[in-house]
């Protein structure tokens, strides 16, 4: 497990499907993510029982929890690339009453520790879609900052939406996130 402030990451499980059905046919949770196409009971069972181990190889798939144990979300490293020391990472905070507290900024700090810290990773990126400000802003906040934007890439809703790259160094993670939490150490 690992421990943020307000939450906690713990590998995903069987015993997750109602949850993680529930938000992957959420339309209002899915319009952020690149999931378009409603899924099955019997799609999500693939989904966690196939996936690898969690491992450098096979990247990692995490719960959210909160610290009093409520799942509300799912994030992950995908497309580990050894040779470049990097990952994508995805989030959704399912639990739509649990959005802008906080919860998604504390995951993302605590897998982006685990990525650079402990993974060895140098480098972390995502995509945002453009209407996606709640998104945007818990990134910028978490230190990932915007490196362009490739136009027109994701189709819904009848139009065709810009996709935002963003990504964060693991010296710039330090600089931001490190430091602070020394200057909290020693009372500063
Ligand atoms: C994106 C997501 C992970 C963020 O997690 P969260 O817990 O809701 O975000 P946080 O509360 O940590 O931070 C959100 C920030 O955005 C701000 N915010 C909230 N709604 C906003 C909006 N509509 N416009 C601009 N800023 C907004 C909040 O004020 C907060 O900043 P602050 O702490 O400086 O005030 C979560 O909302 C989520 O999973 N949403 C659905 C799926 C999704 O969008 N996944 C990401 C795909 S790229």
């Amino acid at each position: 497990m690992l421990e943020g402030k307000i939450t906690n990451l713990r590998p995903l499980d069987l015993e997750d499907l109602e949850r993680v059905y529930k938000w992957i046919n959420d339309r209002e949770v899915t319009r952020c993510l690149a999931a378009r196409y409603p899924l099955s009971r019997k799609d999500e069972v693939q989904w966690l029982d196939n996936g690898p181990p969690n491992s450098f190889a096979g990247g990692v798939r995490l719960a959210i929890e909160t610290k009093d144990g409520v799942h509300i979300g799912n994030m992950d490293l995908t497309e580990v690339r050894p040779e470049d020391r990097k990952a994508q990472m995805g989030v959704m905070i399912g639990e739509q009453d649990y959005w802008g507290s906080g919860y998604g900024t504390d995951a993302i700090v605590t897998l982006l520790k685990f990525g650079f810290h402990d993974m060895n990773l140098n480098r972390i990126w995502l995509h945002a879609f453009e209407f996606n400000d709640r998104a945007y802003a818990c990134y910028l906040k978490c230190g990932f900052q915007e490196e362009g934007r490739l136009r027109q890439h994701y189709y819904t809703e009848g139009r065709y939406w810009d996709s935002i790259v963003m990504a964060i160094l693991r010296n710039e993670f330090d600089a931001l996130h490190v430091a602070a939490e020394e200057a909290e150490t020693v009372g500063v």
